[in-house]
């Protein structure tokens, strides 16, 4: 693989940032600085590092977006705007779907990656991982005809979700499955419209307050390790 490459694909530096830093010496491979950018390196056992720091190699790309209102959790669409288009152009010809969906009108945290098979587990219902969304009602939500232990859904009962109220129309609502506009139809079933959605975590990996809607950033080896153990 060729180091501009390499770089890319750990999210380090964009081929073009990378030609810069092999230009100004800021790249080593096995300690010897590389200024030519298209050589080619095993990135299984060589070691590259820049700026000093190795840079661990990753297969696949995982992203964590905070997705802002009105754009599609896809990675197409012929007339409206996706996630995929808030990428900058290097990122989006690398086949990066969203793991899972978020409506239009929600906001937070989506995951987005070239890792079908990881993305595949975790979205498995089978596997049953976490997400937790941050609601605001209509109306305050009346506790006493509780949907957390299961409504009728698409003739299923739905899985045990947990409900925390922070005040009578706020709360966090934790679900292991992931069924078309799930939360607001549960919420609608109580009687309340959902006037406001933000996914605030998913598998264990937490949205970073730090992103301002529409950011996104690489999840970090941590995070990727967390996504990995998810799955059970
Ligand atoms: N449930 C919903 O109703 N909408 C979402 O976007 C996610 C979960």
């Amino acid at each position: 693989m060729r180091i501009d490459k390499f770089l890319s694909v750990t999210g380090k530096a964009s081929r073009s940032e990378s030609s810069r830093a092999a230009r100004a010496g800021r790249i080593t491979v096995n300690g010897v600085i590389a200024r030519d950018c298209s050589r080619h390196i095993d990135p299984e056992k060589d070691e590259i590092c820049f700026d000093g720091i190795k840079v661990l190699y990753r297969e696949f790309i995982w992203i964590m977006m905070n997705k802002p209102a009105g754009v599609l959790s896809a990675s197409e669409d012929r007339k409206q705007k996706t996630v995929i288009d808030l990428l900058p152009p290097e990122l989006q010809e690398k086949g990066l779907f969203p793991c899972g969906r978020l409506d239009k009108d929600t906001v937070g945290l989506l995951m987005l990656t070239n890792d079908g098979a990881l993305s595949h587990a975790l979205l498995s219902p089978r596997h049953h991982a976490e997400k937790s969304y941050y609601f605001r009602l209509s109306r305050p939500y009346d506790n006493a005809r509780g949907i957390e232990n299961g409504i009728m859904m698409d003739g299923k009962l739905t899985k045990p979700a947990k409900i925390v109220m922070r005040d009578a129309l706020c709360g966090v609502i934790t679900l292991t499955e992931g069924k078309y506009h799930q939360i607001k139809r549960m919420f609608a079933y109580a009687g309340c419209t959902v006037v406001y959605l933000k996914r605030i975590s998913f598998a264990g990996v937490k949205l970073d307050p730090s992103l301002g809607e529409g950011e996104w950033r690489y999840l970090t080896p941590e995070e990727e390790e967390a996504l990995r153990r998810a799955p059970v």
